[in-house]
């Protein structure tokens, strides 16, 4: 790769693209320039165009009208190929991979290394991804099989397939969203490298701390309309919220003080061997109990046991003093229980379905007393909840495919929401879900448990915990590590329990 230079002519460039789906103006008047040696941002509200962006980058997705030029000349990728083959290369946020495949395989998949004779040279394909792994400064084996890798090295994987496919240009759509705090400073070292070494890298998150850190310049986008380019250095905090939200926004959505109650959901010695062990808490009645911990800590598959989707060895969950039988999800939602779960895309949506069947899905019964679905009702439903969390869409009777990635979120959430439950179980709420939004949520569970409902909130951002518990447990390895109250919470005493400091509790 060329030395970084930022001055020259862009390595990529949009320059006036608009790009329509049916009704929905996804992209209209877009510019943005792709320097070498630049981690440039692409920011925005939940719909504002981003992945439209990538998509065309890419070669996804053909523009309507507008240029794209590589290198200062004009061209049209018609394909992802063909953006491969022109130094082109996206990182999914969740990498699909040959998991029966080595990773080495997987890192030459298509290019693989001939002998004479057409054999694929192993040794020279297992050589150089090693070369690939040490230049990342990511000890991953090359021959190991690609099975049960952590999403965080699934991405590091696809960044190695970018390297020996010689990219230049490198775009990451939410690398983040899925990776603990340690797995995300090592890809922004890993990017820092690239740009360094002469690549230009778009990278999208909601996280304004995460652009700070790593991006260089920020384009901001608003309602699939260009706003501005700008300097990170160049433009506070605020100033960019404004920008993409066009308004002035509080960050941080504290909950209001409510009348807590009788204990409503027990959880009483949970345990499932070699994954979490002897889990005991409650949740009263307009508590919000935030559920903290490192990815990995344990913290979903408690919650997931305690709804009933996975088994446990034993340990009993009661609600409103009425035992749960292990394994029976149905049971739980009968007594009142929800949970929105963490991977909502695969748990919590029918792509396939239109957007207000799916905001429905969860409430059918009252939708359809007469075991008739009633579309008015159900479009009366997403509306009001679709409203209120801002959902950016076209019809409602559209697929919920089309939806953003931060609207698909906000479905699954509402849906939930909607079933009026006593005790609601969330597991990263506001994961991929933009600034304003993000602000609605908070103010919609400190809402709900004011009317009562008893809420138990995992989630990794710390200020989300802090800001909305009235008591934080932590979880490290298998284990609660911490009970704090509200007042006893901070930013220290978590971390410290979360990296297995603590006490039991
Ligand atoms: N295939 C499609 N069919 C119809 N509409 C689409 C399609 N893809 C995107 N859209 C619409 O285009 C707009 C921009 O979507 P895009 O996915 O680019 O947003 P985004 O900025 O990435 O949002 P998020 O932060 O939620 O990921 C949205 O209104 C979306 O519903
Ligand atoms: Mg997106």
């Amino acid at each position: 790769m060329a030395a970084p230079d930022h001055t020259g002519v862009p390595l990529l460039e949009l320059r006036d693209v608009t790009k329509s789906f049916q009704a929905v103006r996804a992209l209209r008047g877009v510019s943005l320039a792709l320097r070498s040696g630049e981690v440039h941002a692409l920011a925005g509200e939940n719909g504002a165009g981003k992945s439209t962006v990538v998509r065309i980058i890419g070669g996804e997705h053909q523009p309507d009208s507008g240029d794209v030029l590589l290198d200062g000349e004009h061209v049209r990728f018609s394909s992802p190929r063909e953006a491969q083959q022109r130094g082109v290369a996206v990182i999914h946020q969740e990498p699909i991979q040959f998991p029966d495949l080595s990773v080495a395989e997987n890192v030459f998949m298509g290019r693989q290394p001939l002998r004479t004779g057409r054999r694929i040279d192993r040794k020279a394909m297992h050589r150089r991804a090693s070369e690939v792994f040490d230049q990342l400064g990511v000890p991953i084996d090359p021959a190991r099989q690609t099975r049960g890798l952590s999403i965080a090295d699934q991405q590091i994987i696809e960044i190695a397939k970018a390297l020996v496919a010689d990219a230049r240009i490198i775009v990451m759509d939410e690398p983040t969203a899925a990776l603990s705090a340690v797995e995300a400073e090592r890809l922004f070292r890993v990017a820092r490298g690239l740009a360094d070494r002469g690549a230009a890298l778009l990278f999208i998150s909601h996280r304004l701390d995460e652009m700070y850190t790593l991006c260089d310049r920020v384009t901001v986008l608003r309602d699939g309309a260009f706003v501005v380019t700008e300097r990170m250095a160049d433009i506070d905090n605020d100033t960019l919220v404004r920008r993409m939200v066009g308004r002035s926004v509080e960050q941080l959505f504290p909950k209001r003080d409510t009348e807590i109650g009788e204990e409503v959901l027990v959880v009483d010695g949970l345990t499932r061997a070699g994954v979490y062990r002897d889990i005991s808490f409650s949740v009263r009645r307009g508590e919000i109990v935030g559920l903290a911990g490192l990815v990995g800590s344990g913290r979903s598959e408690v919650v997931r046991a305690v709804f009933g989707v996975d088994d446990r060895d034993s340990g009993t969950v009661t609600v409103d003093g009425k035992a749960l039988p292990k394994g029976k999800p149905r049971n739980a939602i009968e007594s009142g229980v929800a949970l929105v779960p963490e991977d909502r895309r695969e748990q919590g949506l029918v792509l396939e379905l239109s957007i207000e069947r799916n905001a429905s899905l969860a409430r059918l019964r009252q939708v359809s007393p007469g075991g008739l679905t009633r579309q008015s009702r159900e479009r009366a439903l997403a509306g009001t909840w679709g409203e209120r969390l801002s959902l950016k869409f076209g019809s409602l009777s559209d697929p919920a495919a089309t939806l953003s990635g931060g609207n698909q979120q906000k479905i699954v959430l509402g849906k939930w929401l909607a079933t009026e439950p006593s005790v609601l179980i969330v597991d990263e709420p506001t994961r991929g879900i933009d600034i304003g939004a993000k602000v609605e949520v908070h103010a919609l569970l400190s809402d709900l448990a004011a009317q009562g409902m008893a809420v138990l909130l995992i989630s990794s951002e710390l200020p989300e915990v802090l800001g909305m518990a009235d008591r934080v447990l932590v979880m490290h390895e298998g284990r609660i590590t911490a009970e704090l109250s509200r007042d006893e919470a901070d930013e220290e005493s978590v971390m410290y329990a979360a990296t297995g400091n603590g006490s039991a509790a």
